[in-house]
């Protein structure tokens, strides 16, 4: 049986004040439950403050992209030996936002993803489809390509300790959700593509998140498919009362 891994993306969002108080009220208040991770990608300035106040309790913090060289002439970035070093246990990687607005690319989400594990860091690798490719029946092809991509010279080892993220684009910040039959038949064919990869064993230990206008009133019926481990959680995530429901939802 996976664990549910709840991870609220804020993107760029709060100053640090409002992110500590957030933290103060959930550290709190978190399920104290072996079933259920809790994780918080915040922008890089509240990091270091966030993993002071969370340490000792069950919520880790996560980055929410970095660059793939340790360190060098690369004005603006954060490298993942900056994180580690601050005690960030998760990185996301391969937003959609990043791929569309940033660059990212599948190359170099692949060398994010090998750079994260060789700084003992645990990549949360985004992927997704626009509406116009789900409405060309795209989906299942396009995430496929790109999971495989990602995961392209990583071990077995690597592979199952990598959590995915499915994100349809469609579904970012619109309140429209994937219904859960879509969105765990995506997360299926994911395992199924890391199966081929590698193994059934192996695939069976891999976490797949669902995100995409997730919140407190569809988290349980999206938890419940078959194939779907958590969810990475952006506008509701953002207060901590919705946050604190969507970690207890992942208890049940
Ligand atoms: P929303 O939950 O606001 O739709 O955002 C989803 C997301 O992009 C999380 O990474």
């Amino acid at each position: 049986m996976r664990n549910k891994v709840i991870a609220g993306n804020w993107k760029m969002n709060k100053v640090l004040s409002e992110a500590n108080g957030f933290v103060d009220e959930v550290t709190s208040k978190v399920p104290n439950s072996d079933q259920v991770e809790a994780i918080i990608c915040a922008p890089f300035p509240f990091l270091a403050s966030l993993v002071e106040k969370t340490n000792g309790s069950k919520v880790k913090i996560a980055a929410q992209n970095m660059h793939y060289e340790e360190s060098g002439a690369f004005t603006g970035e954060v490298s993942p030996v900056m994180l580690k070093d601050l005690g960030v246990t998760h990185v996301v990687l391969g937003h959609s936002e990043r791929r569309e607005y940033f660059a990212e690319t599948d190359e170099t989400v692949n060398k994010k993803t090998h750079a994260a594990f060789q700084h003992g860091l645990t990549p949360i690798v985004c992927v997704g489809e626009t509406l116009e490719q789900r409405e060309a029946n795209e989906t299942k092809t396009l995430v496929e390509g790109q999971v495989k991509k990602a995961l392209d010279g990583l071990s077995e080892e690597q592979v199952a300790k990598t959590i995915i993220a499915y994100e349809p684009i469609w579904a970012i910040g619109t309140g429209k959700t994937a219904s859960s039959e879509d969105a765990n038949e995506v997360c299926a064919h994911i395992r199924n593509v890391v199966k081929e990869v590698t193994s059934q064993e192996i695939a069976e230990k891999m976490v797949i998140q669902y995100g995409g206008s997730v919140k407190p009133a569809n988290v349980d019926e999206l938890l419940a498919q078959s194939d779907i481990d958590g969810a990475l959680v952006g506008g509701a995530s953002l207060e901590a009362d919705s946050f604190l429901q969507l970690v207890e939802a992942g208890t049940k």
